[in-house]
Protein backbone atom coordinates (compact mmCIF):
# COMPACT_ATOMS: atom_id res chain seq x y z
CA UNK A 1 0.00 0.00 0.00
CA UNK A 2 3.24 2.56 1.41
CA UNK A 3 4.73 1.80 -2.19
CA UNK A 4 1.43 2.41 -4.33
CA UNK A 5 1.13 5.74 -2.39
CA UNK A 6 4.66 6.26 -3.46
CA UNK A 7 3.98 5.64 -6.98
CA UNK A 8 0.77 8.04 -6.97
CA UNK A 9 3.03 10.64 -5.04
CA UNK A 10 5.46 10.66 -7.75
CA UNK A 11 3.53 10.79 -11.06
CA UNK A 12 1.53 15.05 -10.33
CA UNK A 13 -0.64 14.59 -12.96
CA UNK A 14 -2.20 10.94 -11.62
CA UNK A 15 -2.44 12.39 -8.52
CA UNK A 16 -4.18 15.36 -9.50
CA UNK A 17 -6.69 12.98 -11.40
CA UNK A 18 -6.94 10.59 -8.49
CA UNK A 19 -7.51 14.04 -6.25
CA UNK A 20 -10.69 14.90 -8.37
CA UNK A 21 -11.98 11.57 -8.31
CA UNK A 22 -12.21 11.30 -4.65
CA UNK A 23 -13.22 14.68 -3.97
CA UNK A 24 -15.95 13.75 -6.43
CA UNK A 25 -17.00 11.18 -4.79
CA UNK A 26 -17.54 13.05 -1.86
CA UNK A 27 -19.21 15.90 -3.41
CA UNK A 28 -21.76 12.97 -5.18
CA UNK A 29 -22.37 12.12 -1.58
CA UNK A 30 -23.47 15.31 -0.50
CA UNK A 31 -25.32 16.37 -3.71
CA UNK A 32 -27.46 13.21 -5.09
CA UNK A 33 -29.73 13.12 -2.06
CA UNK A 34 -30.66 16.82 -2.22
CA UNK A 35 -32.51 15.90 -5.73
CA UNK A 36 -34.52 12.40 -4.11
CA UNK A 37 -36.09 14.53 -1.62
CA UNK A 38 -38.80 17.14 -2.21
CA UNK A 39 -37.12 20.58 -0.49
CA UNK A 40 -34.15 20.67 2.01
CA UNK A 41 -36.18 23.24 4.15
CA UNK A 42 -39.04 21.26 5.89
CA UNK A 43 -42.56 22.39 6.01
CA UNK A 44 -43.35 23.67 9.36
CA UNK A 45 -46.86 24.91 10.62
CA UNK A 46 -46.85 28.57 11.81
CA UNK A 47 -44.05 30.22 10.01
CA UNK A 48 -45.58 32.84 8.10
CA UNK A 49 -43.66 36.17 6.31
CA UNK A 50 -43.08 38.63 8.68
CA UNK A 51 -45.73 41.83 9.17
CA UNK A 52 -44.64 44.94 8.03
CA UNK A 53 -43.82 46.40 11.57
CA UNK A 54 -41.88 43.00 12.08
CA UNK A 55 -40.49 43.50 9.03
CA UNK A 56 -39.40 47.29 9.76
CA UNK A 57 -38.34 45.97 13.12
CA UNK A 58 -35.87 43.60 11.47
CA UNK A 59 -34.32 45.94 9.23
CA UNK A 60 -33.67 48.87 12.69
CA UNK A 61 -32.04 45.48 13.63
CA UNK A 62 -29.76 45.07 10.90
CA UNK A 63 -28.89 48.86 10.93
CA UNK A 64 -28.10 48.90 14.15
CA UNK A 65 -25.73 46.08 13.73
CA UNK A 66 -27.69 43.80 16.51
CA UNK A 67 -26.27 41.00 14.93
CA UNK A 68 -22.68 41.60 15.80
CA UNK A 69 -23.41 40.80 19.43
CA UNK A 70 -26.19 38.61 18.74
CA UNK A 71 -27.01 35.31 17.14
CA UNK A 72 -30.37 33.65 16.40
CA UNK A 73 -29.77 30.45 15.55
CA UNK A 74 -30.53 27.92 18.30
CA UNK A 75 -27.97 25.09 17.74
CA UNK A 76 -28.64 20.86 18.50
CA UNK A 77 -27.27 20.39 21.63
CA UNK A 78 -28.34 20.07 24.86
CA UNK A 79 -26.82 23.33 26.83
CA UNK A 80 -28.37 25.57 24.30
CA UNK A 81 -31.82 23.98 23.67
CA UNK A 82 -31.78 23.61 27.94
CA UNK A 83 -31.00 27.42 27.99
CA UNK A 84 -33.00 29.18 24.68
CA UNK A 85 -35.78 26.07 24.05
CA UNK A 86 -36.07 23.82 21.19
CA UNK A 87 -33.58 24.41 18.36
CA UNK A 88 -34.07 25.90 15.39
CA UNK A 89 -35.26 24.65 12.52
CA UNK A 90 -34.50 25.62 9.13
CA UNK A 91 -38.16 26.37 8.50
CA UNK A 92 -38.12 29.51 10.90
CA UNK A 93 -35.85 31.96 9.05
CA UNK A 94 -37.16 30.72 5.40
CA UNK A 95 -38.41 33.97 4.98
CA UNK A 96 -34.97 35.92 6.31
CA UNK A 97 -33.69 37.29 3.48
CA UNK A 98 -31.00 37.91 4.71
CA UNK A 99 -30.61 35.42 7.34
CA UNK A 100 -29.98 36.66 10.80
CA UNK A 101 -28.22 33.09 12.03
CA UNK A 102 -25.18 35.29 13.62
CA UNK A 103 -21.82 34.31 14.85
CA UNK A 104 -21.35 35.92 17.68
CA UNK A 105 -22.71 36.05 20.79
CA UNK A 106 -21.62 38.91 23.27
CA UNK A 107 -24.97 38.91 24.12
CA UNK A 108 -27.12 35.89 24.77
CA UNK A 109 -29.07 34.21 21.46
CA UNK A 110 -32.12 35.98 20.28
CA UNK A 111 -33.74 32.92 17.73
CA UNK A 112 -36.60 32.75 21.11
CA UNK A 113 -36.65 35.93 22.72
CA UNK A 114 -40.55 36.23 21.50
CA UNK A 115 -42.68 36.45 24.83
CA UNK A 116 -39.73 35.99 26.82
CA UNK A 117 -40.11 39.69 28.11
CA UNK A 118 -43.09 42.14 28.35
CA UNK A 119 -42.74 45.04 25.87
CA UNK A 120 -41.85 47.56 28.63
CA UNK A 121 -39.09 44.91 29.64
CA UNK A 122 -37.81 45.62 26.40
CA UNK A 123 -38.46 49.20 26.13
CA UNK A 124 -37.04 50.08 29.59
CA UNK A 125 -34.11 47.53 28.41
CA UNK A 126 -33.10 49.40 24.90
CA UNK A 127 -33.42 52.47 26.86
CA UNK A 128 -30.75 51.99 29.01
CA UNK A 129 -29.75 48.18 29.25
CA UNK A 130 -27.75 48.78 32.56
CA UNK A 131 -31.01 49.80 34.41
CA UNK A 132 -32.13 46.04 33.96
CA UNK A 133 -28.82 43.96 34.05
CA UNK A 134 -26.36 45.69 36.20
CA UNK A 135 -22.57 45.67 34.32
CA UNK A 136 -24.21 44.72 30.32
CA UNK A 137 -22.08 45.83 28.32
CA UNK A 138 -25.04 46.20 25.62
CA UNK A 139 -25.02 49.97 23.60
CA UNK A 140 -27.95 52.35 24.72
CA UNK A 141 -30.82 52.62 22.20
CA UNK A 142 -32.90 55.14 23.61
CA UNK A 143 -33.18 57.50 20.65
CA UNK A 144 -35.07 54.64 18.67
CA UNK A 145 -38.38 56.31 20.79
CA UNK A 146 -37.60 59.61 19.38
CA UNK A 147 -37.61 58.69 15.56
CA UNK A 148 -40.81 58.48 13.84
CA UNK A 149 -40.92 55.01 11.88
CA UNK A 150 -40.43 55.70 8.29
CA UNK A 151 -43.17 54.48 6.22
CA UNK A 152 -43.24 55.61 2.95
CA UNK A 153 -40.69 52.57 1.71
CA UNK A 154 -42.88 50.44 3.27
CA UNK A 155 -44.52 48.59 0.21
CA UNK A 156 -41.74 48.55 -2.14
CA UNK A 157 -39.71 46.49 0.86
CA UNK A 158 -42.23 43.67 0.95
CA UNK A 159 -42.06 43.98 -2.78
CA UNK A 160 -38.17 43.40 -2.47
CA UNK A 161 -39.02 40.48 -0.16
CA UNK A 162 -41.58 39.11 -2.43
CA UNK A 163 -38.65 38.88 -5.33
CA UNK A 164 -36.91 36.69 -3.25
CA UNK A 165 -39.94 34.68 -3.05
CA UNK A 166 -41.27 35.48 0.37
CA UNK A 167 -44.94 34.74 -0.28
CA UNK A 168 -46.27 38.53 -0.07
CA UNK A 169 -49.54 38.94 -2.08
CA UNK A 170 -49.82 42.11 -3.83
CA UNK A 171 -53.30 43.26 -1.64
CA UNK A 172 -50.36 42.94 1.31
CA UNK A 173 -48.29 45.08 -0.68
CA UNK A 174 -51.03 47.37 -1.01
CA UNK A 175 -52.08 47.49 2.79
CA UNK A 176 -48.82 47.57 4.04
CA UNK A 177 -49.30 51.07 5.45
CA UNK A 178 -52.61 50.43 6.96
CA UNK A 179 -51.81 46.85 8.30
CA UNK A 180 -48.57 48.71 10.03
CA UNK A 181 -50.13 51.39 11.89
CA UNK A 182 -53.04 48.65 12.90
CA UNK A 183 -50.25 46.55 14.32
CA UNK A 184 -49.10 49.19 16.77
CA UNK A 185 -52.55 49.89 18.00
CA UNK A 186 -54.32 48.05 20.30
CA UNK A 187 -57.57 50.30 19.34
CA UNK A 188 -57.24 49.78 16.12
CA UNK A 189 -59.38 47.27 13.73
CA UNK A 190 -56.38 44.77 12.88
CA UNK A 191 -58.82 41.79 11.95
CA UNK A 192 -57.61 42.80 8.26
CA UNK A 193 -54.07 42.17 9.31
CA UNK A 194 -54.48 39.11 11.57
CA UNK A 195 -56.25 37.28 8.34
CA UNK A 196 -53.11 38.09 6.73
CA UNK A 197 -50.51 37.29 8.99
CA UNK A 198 -52.09 34.67 11.19
CA UNK A 199 -51.28 34.92 14.78
CA UNK A 200 -49.85 38.71 14.75
CA UNK A 201 -49.71 40.44 17.56
CA UNK A 202 -51.21 43.71 18.06
CA UNK A 203 -49.68 45.64 21.02
CA UNK A 204 -49.08 49.12 21.92
CA UNK A 205 -45.22 48.08 21.88
CA UNK A 206 -43.58 51.49 22.57
CA UNK A 207 -45.72 52.56 25.43
CA UNK A 208 -46.91 55.52 22.95
CA UNK A 209 -49.99 54.94 20.92
CA UNK A 210 -49.92 58.79 19.53
CA UNK A 211 -46.90 57.65 17.12
CA UNK A 212 -45.43 54.88 14.95
CA UNK A 213 -41.93 55.28 16.04
CA UNK A 214 -38.75 52.95 15.16
CA UNK A 215 -38.73 51.40 19.00
CA UNK A 216 -42.55 50.36 18.20
CA UNK A 217 -40.77 48.22 14.70
CA UNK A 218 -37.87 47.14 16.58
CA UNK A 219 -39.64 45.64 19.82
CA UNK A 220 -42.14 44.15 17.67
CA UNK A 221 -40.11 41.89 16.01
CA UNK A 222 -37.85 40.82 19.13
CA UNK A 223 -41.75 39.91 20.29
CA UNK A 224 -42.30 37.62 17.35
CA UNK A 225 -38.98 35.72 17.20
CA UNK A 226 -38.93 31.67 17.85
CA UNK A 227 -43.41 32.14 18.22
CA UNK A 228 -44.31 31.48 14.99
CA UNK A 229 -44.08 27.46 15.56
CA UNK A 230 -45.61 25.88 18.28
CA UNK A 231 -43.31 23.80 19.20
CA UNK A 232 -45.48 22.00 22.28
CA UNK A 233 -48.15 21.80 19.73
CA UNK A 234 -46.10 18.88 17.67
CA UNK A 235 -45.77 15.49 17.81
CA UNK A 236 -42.38 14.08 18.34
CA UNK A 237 -42.75 12.39 15.17
CA UNK A 238 -43.42 15.79 13.68
CA UNK A 239 -40.67 17.17 14.97
CA UNK A 240 -38.54 14.62 13.92
CA UNK A 241 -39.33 15.09 9.99
C1 LIG B 1 -21.94 45.34 22.05
C2 LIG B 1 -22.76 44.17 21.95
C3 LIG B 1 -24.25 44.31 21.86
C4 LIG B 1 -25.00 44.94 20.88
C5 LIG B 1 -24.50 45.72 19.68
C6 LIG B 1 -26.37 44.67 21.17
N1 LIG B 1 -26.48 43.91 22.31
FE1 LIG B 1 -28.19 43.16 23.12
N2 LIG B 1 -27.14 42.33 24.62
C7 LIG B 1 -25.76 42.40 24.78
C8 LIG B 1 -25.40 41.77 26.04
C9 LIG B 1 -23.99 41.61 26.58
C10 LIG B 1 -26.59 41.31 26.65
C11 LIG B 1 -26.75 40.59 28.00
C12 LIG B 1 -26.91 41.61 29.11
C13 LIG B 1 -28.19 42.37 29.00
O1 LIG B 1 -29.27 41.77 29.05
O2 LIG B 1 -28.15 43.60 28.83
C14 LIG B 1 -27.67 41.68 25.72
C15 LIG B 1 -29.01 41.38 25.93
C16 LIG B 1 -30.02 41.63 25.03
C17 LIG B 1 -31.39 41.18 25.18
C18 LIG B 1 -31.95 40.32 26.31
C19 LIG B 1 -31.80 38.87 25.91
C20 LIG B 1 -32.22 37.88 26.96
O3 LIG B 1 -32.64 36.78 26.58
O4 LIG B 1 -32.13 38.21 28.14
C21 LIG B 1 -32.09 41.64 24.10
C22 LIG B 1 -33.56 41.43 23.79
C23 LIG B 1 -31.16 42.39 23.28
N3 LIG B 1 -29.92 42.34 23.87
C24 LIG B 1 -31.49 43.02 22.10
C25 LIG B 1 -30.59 43.78 21.34
C26 LIG B 1 -30.98 44.54 20.19
C27 LIG B 1 -32.37 44.61 19.61
C28 LIG B 1 -29.84 45.15 19.73
C29 LIG B 1 -29.73 46.14 18.57
C30 LIG B 1 -30.60 47.30 18.61
C31 LIG B 1 -28.75 44.76 20.59
N4 LIG B 1 -29.25 43.93 21.56
C32 LIG B 1 -27.44 45.14 20.42
C33 LIG B 1 -24.88 42.93 23.88
C34 LIG B 1 -25.22 43.66 22.76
Amino acid sequence: MALTHDKIEKRTGLLVILTLVTVSIGGMVEIIPLYTIESTVEAVDGVRPYTPLELAGRDIYIREGCYTCHSQQVRPFRDEAERYGHYSLAAESKYDHPFQWGSKRTGPDLARVGGKYSNEWHVAHLYDPRALVPGSVMPTYGFLLERPLETASMAGRLGANATVGVPYTAEMIDVALADMVAQADPMSDAEGLIARYPGARVDNYDGDTAKLTEMDALVAYLQVLGTMVRFNDLTVEELQQ
